[in-house]
């Protein structure tokens, strides 16, 4: 039994969180949901955009579902408090390509893995008449630790290479820090290939050579771009899940927002949340389960038969998560 809080948030986060939540149905264990609120809609009905309840549930789970929150004008963004709030140091995004989907690339699989609680998204701003100012952070111990995040989800991954990306040639100092932070961790793991990129050129490289690509380490904001980037390579946001790890808890969420221009129409892909929760059951250590979810998934997917107009298909987000967990009971 898992007590997991789930937070589906604005426009698409509601229906990925429905079809998210069939998926749970269907799996051979027990879990106890608790709903909880945050985003533009929990501002319009509190004046806040996440609660200290909301955090305190999330706290007292073993693992949160987020999915999409709709940014508002001035107030903090609610995912990124929630990170911060769950000290989730570690935003693990996985890239990978689905048989049958079409796809810029076919043959894709690498991790990004982004450093979640400081650089440019601390949200430390200020507005002084006609100047505004960013403050960007980057310590050494959140920059080793990150690292260290980055070489144990490489041997955990068996993949061989972790790539440190930065732009210390004009960010010298803060990207300095992170860069050398990176080469000190990386002599504890003499068996893993490193090396490092700046993050302009690795934007290209992701398009003219990705699939050398095993572990990409980096900063908040490149991770940001990067992985909606990388996204891009394998199908789109609809493929893009990710894990906010922590050393005490884990969140769960698709890389996606909540596509207001789709919002209501329950034609959004399922899919990266259902490869959300599939993390979710990897962190939890139910291995099997996660292997049988990612599995429902890809046969969905080759069949062609239920998918949604993303992907070429007529079918709804409920129909396409329905045929997922057919998939995990058999039952096609
Ligand atoms: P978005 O990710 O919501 O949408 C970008 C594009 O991808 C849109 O054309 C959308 O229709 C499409 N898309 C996204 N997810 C899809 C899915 N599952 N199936 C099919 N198509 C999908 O990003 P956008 O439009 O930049 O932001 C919308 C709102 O979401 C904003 O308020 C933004 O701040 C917020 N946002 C929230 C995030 C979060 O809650 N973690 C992350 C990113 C954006
Ligand atoms: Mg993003």
């Amino acid at each position: 039994m898992y007590n997991i809080t789930i937070i589906p948030g604005d426009g698409i986060g509601h229906e990925v969180m429905e079809g998210g939540k069939l998926i749970l149905d269907k799996l051979n264990i027990n879990f106890r949901l608790k709903e909880a609120d945050a985003g533009f809609e929990c501002f319009q009905k509190t004046g806040e955009t996440i609660s200290d309840e909301t955090i305190k549930i999330a706290k007292s789970s073993d693992a949160v579902l987020y999915g999409a929150t709709t940014s508002t004008p001035n107030e903090k963004s609610p995912i990124i408090t929630l990170r911060k709030e769950l000290d989730t140091y570690g935003n693990l995004r996985p890239v990978k390509s689905f048989k049958g989907v079409k796809s810029l690339y076919n043959d894709l699989d690498f991790l990004i893995v982004r450093e979640n609680t400081e650089g440019l998204y601390s949200q430390i701003e200020e507005l002084n008449k006609d100047k505004a100012t960013a403050l960007r952070v980057i310590t050494k111990k959140a920059s080793e630790r990150i690292s260290n995040l980055a070489f144990k989800e490489c041997i955990y991954r068996d993949y061989s290479k972790v790539t440190c990306v930065h732009k210390s040639n004009v960010l010298k100092k803060t990207d300095g820090v992170f860069k050398e932070s990176f080469y000190k961790i990386a002599k504890n793991y003499p068996k893993i290939h490193v090396n490092d990129y700046y993050v302009d050129a690795t934007a290209m490289y992701l398009l003219t050579k990705p699939q050398e690509f095993d572990v990409i380490v980096t900063s908040n904001l490149y991770g940001d771009i990067l992985s909606d980037e990388a996204a891009g390579l394998v199908g789109g946001l609809g493929f893009a899940p990710s894990g906010n790890i922590g050393e005490k808890y884990g969140l769960f969420e698709p890389v996606h927002g909540s596509a207001p221009d789709i919002a209501g129409k329950y034609i959004s892909n399922p899919c990266a949340m259902i490869l959300s929760i599939a993390m979710m059951l990897d962190y939890l250590g139910e291995i099997e389960l996660r292997k049988d979810v990612v599995n429902a998934v890809e046969e969905v997917l080759k069949d062609r038969k239920t998918l949604t107009p993303d992907l070429g298909g007529v079918n709804t987000t409920i129909e396409m998560s329905k045929a997922i967990g057919q998939k995990l009971n058999g039952s096609d």
